[in-house]
């Protein structure tokens, strides 16, 4: 591992579901954006601890106040509680990766595309004395980095909160090559829910057991089998299929992300514009659903043509763009942060 000593350098990817975090001594580690701190004296008493991470906060929600604070990707504005969950998050975060006593901590943190300028504040206030230095980049930028992916690419990464695109022109990336929509993870799964109700009237179930089905059936075009899933109905595990409530709500990412793809591939000087469209890389849970590769490179065909594909490890690649960012970056980038 490479890096000063007396410095732990970290990058981390500060995500709606799930954040990761990837060190310069090599730790890695991923934890599920949930903070809970026990609502009373007795369910402290239950969980044995003042403050839960990930999925045990999310196993145990019942006995907690429950946070998911970076919805859309931003810390929720106005709310100490979500700035002290971020903050907690963080700290966390590092903690996993373990900083020798006394080590210095440089932390390259990703947030969306279009939310650098207004989450910035926020986003200080949180990493204030958790760590010594800081550099926030867009989180696409930071999945291009750590690919080498930084020349005539475009990358589309789809987490829970947004999606977020990014034309990597060899260069910094500017606000005029990302952008960042709503449509994304989150999206897909309250439509599925909606979806559901409205056929199954008498079914119960929550918002995490449809982001679970969503993830182990997603996908657009045609489905592998049919999607069937177990659900109490009046109390009663039933079997009720949701085949073409998956499909439905996974395709609504399509019109969405083919139309910003296109848009941002129309404002590429026309002499690359056939490289990119031949270097378009899926990242983000997203990224996993079957088939939504091929739908867009049915769009592309379109415009004379082009490849997508996913990126390999959809769960480090921002956090290791952030470190290899960290460890590239010159001092004059990064801004010292007074304890
Ligand atoms: N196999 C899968 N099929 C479909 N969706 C999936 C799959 N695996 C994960 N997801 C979804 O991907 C999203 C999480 O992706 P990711 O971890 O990239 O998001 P995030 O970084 O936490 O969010 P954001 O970048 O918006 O802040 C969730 O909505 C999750 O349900
Ligand atoms: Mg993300």
């Amino acid at each position: 591992m490479s890096g000063r000593r007396d410095v732990l350098h970290v990058g981390i990817d500060l995500g709606t579901s799930r954040s990761s975090i990837s060190a310069s001594n090599g730790a890695r580690h991923v934890v599920e954006s949930y903070v809970g701190w026990p609502v009373d004296m007795v369910a402290k008493k239950v969980v044995k601890k003042p403050i839960l991470f990930g999925r045990e906060a999310l196993e145990n929600r019942p006995m907690l106040n429950l946070h998911r604070p970076l919805e859309r990707g931003l810390i929720k504005e106005g709310s100490e509680k979500d700035e002290a969950a971020v903050r907690e998050l963080l700290k966390y975060l590092i903690s996993l990766s373990s900083p020798s006593e006394g080590q210095r901590v440089h932390a390259v943190v990703g947030v969306p595309a279009e939310a650098l300028r207004v989450s910035r504040l926020h986003l200080r206030a949180a990493v204030k004395g958790v760590a010594d230095a800081l550099m926030i980049v867009s989180e696409p930028f930071a999945v291009a980095y750590g690919i080498d992916a930084l020349l005539h690419t475009m990358i589309i990464d789809i987490g829970a909160g947004t999606t977020d695109f990014c034309v990597m022109n060899g260069r910094y990336p500017t606000e005029d090559d990302q952008r960042t929509l709503t449509s994304a993870g989150d999206s897909i799964d309250e439509q599925l829910a909606t979806l559901i109700r409205n056929k199954h009237a008498d079914v119960s179930f929550s918002i995490h057991m449809v982001r679970e089905w969503k993830e182990k059936h997603s996908f657009v075009g045609q489905p592998d089998a049919p999607v069937s899933v177990m659900v109490p109905v009046s109390g009663r595990p039933t079997q009720i299929d949701i085949t073409n409530e998956m499909k439905r709500a996974c395709e609504s990412l399509l019109a969405p992300v083919t139309e910003t793809m296109l848009d941002l591939l129309s404002r590429v000087e026309p002499e690359y514009q056939e490289r990119v469209r031949q270097n378009i890389i899926l990242a983000g849970g997203g990224s996993q659903i079957p088939g939504l590769g091929k739908a867009l490179e049915k769009a592309l065909a379109d415009v004379g043509g082009g490849r997508v594909r996913p990126i390999t490890d959809p769960i480090f690649a921002g956090s290791n763009g952030g470190l290899a960012i960290a460890l590239d970056a010159p001092a004059e980038d990064w801004e010292q942060l007074a304890a």
